[in-house]
């Protein structure tokens, strides 16, 4: 069943050409319930294309979509059904966070999948590491999202006459000719992992990618409270003068729907914003335009997704398991499912010729920086330090967003604290 249904799926419903390796071993089908945070247009779309691929192989799938931009709120459901002792199939867990699930003692082993893979040979080793406990696979890597983008609409800067800025400094220069036209300069969610998004980006323009790995990846509290945090902080605190009074609360995907919409002009966003912009036809180059944050063309933050498997209960749960394990590494999955989250492959041997030129400049600059140093884990997203000490820094980083009496030196020492009290 499985090897009929392989290939005209393939074809037909995917349309890509199939260049990887196909195991052929026939597997019982079983359930896999998976949960995953993957519910604006482009995400949906993009976890569509794994459910159609399981069900061809004659699995069921169980969608555990929890909605909620960056996870927050599916991190808590997952956390109290595993504590009840029914924990789903597989979840979209990152990080360091697959290191504490792996402590616990709840996630399943993916070595011999890994090994008939090779993913050791497919998965650059910055990758791989991820997805390792105590040497074991335990997570596999659907792909790589760089987080420090601007995404701009091009009609909106033409009606105020203005350039796509290539500093910091030149988004203030631009806002007022873009507010006398009409346009909000820069879409913002007021929502602790949005600014935290915003904020590690204006460290990364500001001070480089050193002092990020110092203050957000080694939380050195002579980094964390320096005065080149203070500077950041205090250009950070002025990005609220791009951004509009209906912030607060908003889902990331509504503030880009507003630059489609062309009532901003351009938002900070990692690439899954890219799915917002595919799944709604437009071309980057001419509807809209991608280039790295201003001040971080040097650099790439990135932000791994990945689904952790949970110990399976019975021979059919595992096979189910494996199977997805190995589909999500395959060219096939890793082509249709980035096409439309907006991300590039987790394995660097493909043929990029059908991704986009966001796509492709992403995965040249992956390359290149992972080389020059210039690739940094993602804070916001849950790539650079556990989930507490995250917590913590997300805290600090929203209060003093909105609270026009916090000072950048008090956000400053109580980032030090933050990063130092939880180590
Ligand atoms: C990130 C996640 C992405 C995307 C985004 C918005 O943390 O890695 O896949 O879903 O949140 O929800």
């Amino acid at each position: 069943m499985r090897s009929l249904l392989r290939f005209p799926l393939k074809k037909t419903l995917l349309g890509f050409a199939v260049t990887g390796a196909v195991a052929s071993a026939p597997v019982q089908a079983g359930e896999v319930e998976v949960l995953h945070w993957w519910t604006s247009g482009g995400e949906a779309r993009a976890a569509n294309v794994l459910k159609e691929l399981m069900e061809a192989e004659g699995h069921t799938w169980k969608d555990f979509a929890v909605a909620g931009g960056g996870g927050e709120t599916a991190m808590t459901v997952l956390k109290s059904r595993a504590m009840s002792g029914n924990p789903p199939s597989a979840a979209q867990i990152k990080g360091p966070e697959i290191q504490e699930w792996g402590e616990l003692g709840l996630l399943g082993n993916l070595d011999d999948v890994a090994q008939a893979e090779d993913w050791d040979s497919l998965l650059p080793e910055v990758v791989a590491n991820i997805m390792r406990h105590d040497g074991h696979y335990v997570a596999v890597p659907v792909n790589v999202h760089r987080v420090n983008w601007l995404w701009a609409n091009p009609q909106a800067l033409n009606k105020a006459g203005v350039e796509v800025p290539t500093s910091i400094d030149d988004m203030f220069e631009i806002a007022d000719d873009l507010r006398e036209v009409g346009v909000i300069p820069l879409a913002h969610g007021g929502q602790p992992w949005q600014d935290a998004t915003v904020f590690e980006t204006v460290v990364l323009a500001e001070a480089g990618p050193d002092f990020y790995r110092r203050a957000l990846v080694e939380l050195d509290p002579e980094a964390l409270n320096s005065e080149t945090m203070i500077d950041a902080l205090t250009t950070f605190k002025r990005m609220r003068t791009l951004m509009d009074d209906g912030m607060s609360g908003r889902d990331w995907n509504i503030a880009t729907s507003m630059v489609i919409g062309g009532q901003a002009a351009m938002q900070l966003m990692g690439d899954w914003a890219k799915g917002e912009f595919t799944a709604a036809g437009l071309t980057p180059g001419e509807d809209y335009i991608c280039v790295p944050a201003p001040g971080t063309e040097s650099a790439f933050t990135f932000n791994i997704d990945s689904l952790a498997m949970f110990k399976a209960r019975d021979e059919e749960a595992q096979a189910a398991q494996d199977d997805l394990a190995r589909l999500v590494l395959e060219p096939t999955f890793q082509e249709a499912f980035n096409l439309a989250k907006g991300s590039i492959p987790a394995r660097s041997d493909l043929d990029m010729s059908a991704f986009d030129s966001c796509a492709q400049r992403s995965m040249a600059d992956f390359k290149a920086t992972s080389e020059n140093g210039g690739l940094v884990p993602s804070m916001a997203h849950g790539m650079a330090v556990r989930a507490s000490v995250q917590g913590a820094i997300f805290d600090v980083v929203t209060n003093f967003f909105n609270d026009p009496d916090m000072s950048p030196e008090a956000a400053a020492e109580r980032l030090a604290n933050a990063g130092s009290s939880l180590l």
